[in-house]
């Protein structure tokens, strides 16, 4: 860490997404690990934009009023979650079944301990975001992994071989909508029988969300899958969070939507004394991004979506990489296996691309890169990279 460099920040003139932004003296994770050396950090999945001036607004006023004791999630968040999962996807939420945390990857965590029992099995997607295989571990559960397939140029779920997986001692699946890494969005018909399953086999359904503001294909759209059936809903855990869209990870905000009251209470009793309450700027970010960052993420995402098509068309270009169009997300998931490299991080490390390594996620063929960033950024990358393979 740099906490040795004591220099003020310098804010940016610009919020226009091609600004680039300094973070370097800002102990963020992404920039450290490269500090010092000419290797652009592509890996961890925040993105190098500013967050909305209507959140940084919020918490300048938030700051102005000088006091920071313990503190609720503000009345007016509540409303305007319920408000917007009715008004996006017609799901109507009662304020009682959110669950506020501070990261999804502690609601990942809590679901495992808070359904079955030492010894049970829990099944999760591969490649699948890490937190997802160790989680399981974690909370002295065992990992039963079920492949994700190809349709078409969709990344999903393997059904058949998830229904075929699935054991008594399976009590729990852990799923990803829209799915890291993969970028792909579930349709309706693959949650209904998704649900199905987790229905005939009495398996609770935690359903990861966190990407879902961040759908970059026009026409395609996120369902929460808690959201197609009221009744079995009553086993899901929902996970979502504005972290992703409006860049506040840092901030720690995130919810879980429990429906079931049984469920819910020890989920929340799994938590108790150990996690700890969201923080005030937490929940100020929060509110500010969900009330008033929606034109914002409108802009966003057609910045990600030209990168992403810049980079569908770039990667396919060079021999030996592969990268298949996919909806949401700002991260890639490339197929690097034609190049037949043995170390691919080192590669691209010394090509000056730090991205994060296929093997974290569970497939060592795959590299994913992280272009929620400048353009400018992403062209000088694949320069980088082109020039690396031609040099094999
Ligand atoms: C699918 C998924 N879940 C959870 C997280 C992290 O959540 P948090 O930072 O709130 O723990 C990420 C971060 O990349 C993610 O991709």
């Amino acid at each position: 860490m740099n906490q040795s460099r004591q220099a003020p920040l310098t804010p940016p003139v610009s919020q226009g997404f091609d600004q680039p932004i300094d973070r370097s003296l800002s102990a963020s994770q992404k920039w450290e690990k490269y500090r010092g050396r000419d290797i652009l950090p592509m890996w961890v999945a925040d993105t190098d934009f500013m967050a909305p001036p209507a959140i940084i607004k919020a918490l300048h006023e938030r700051i102005d009023h000088g006091v920071f004791g313990y503190t609720l999630a503000p009345e007016a968040l509540t409303e305007v979650v319920v408000e917007r999962l009715q008004r996006l996807y017609g799901w109507r939420v009662d304020p009682e079944w959110l669950v506020w945390l501070p990261g999804l990857v502690c609601g990942l965590n809590l679901a495992c301990r808070a359904t079955g029992e030492a010894g049970s099995a829990v099944i999760s997607p591969k490649p699948i975001y890490p937190p997802f295989m160790s989680a399981p571990r974690l909370s002295e559960r065992r990992l039963v992994s079920v492949p994700m397939t190809l349709e078409g140029e969709r990344w999903v779920l393997d059904l058949d071989a998830l229904e075929a997986a699935i054991d008594p001692s399976c009590q729990l699946l852990l799923f990803c909508n829209p799915q890291n890494p993969g970028g792909s969005v579930y349709r309706r018909e693959e949650l209904t029988r998704l649900l199905e399953i987790c229905a005939r086999h009495d398996l609770t359904l935690c359903s990861d969300e966190i990407h879902c503001d961040l759908i970059l294909e026009p026409g395609v759209k996120h369902i929460p899958i808690a959201s197609l059936d009221p009744q079995l809903a009553g086993r899901t855990i929902t996970l979502m969070a504005p972290s992703k869209t409006y860049n506040i990870a840092g901030l720690a905000c995130s919810l879980a939507i429990i429906p079931d009251k049984a469920l819910r209470q020890r989920f929340i009793r799994t938590k108790r004394g150990i996690v700890p309450d969201v923080n005030l700027l937490g929940y100020t970010a929060a509110l500010a991004a969900y009330r008033d960052g929606d034109g914002w993420n409108q802009q966003q995402l057609a910045y990600l979506r030209q990168n992403r098509d810049y980079l569908v068309r770039e990667i396919n270009a060079i021999e030996g990489l592969k990268l298949h169009p996919f909806e949401a997300t700002y991260l890639a998931w490339i197929d690097v296996s034609g190049l037949e490299l043995e170390h691919p991080a080192e590669f691209f490390e010394r090509a000056g691309v730090g991205l994060s390594p296929g093997i974290d996620f569970g497939d060592n063929r795959f590299m994913r890169m992280n272009f929620g960033c400048p353009k400018a950024t992403l062209e000088e990358a694949m320069r980088r990279i082109r020039t690396a393979v031609a040099a094999l």
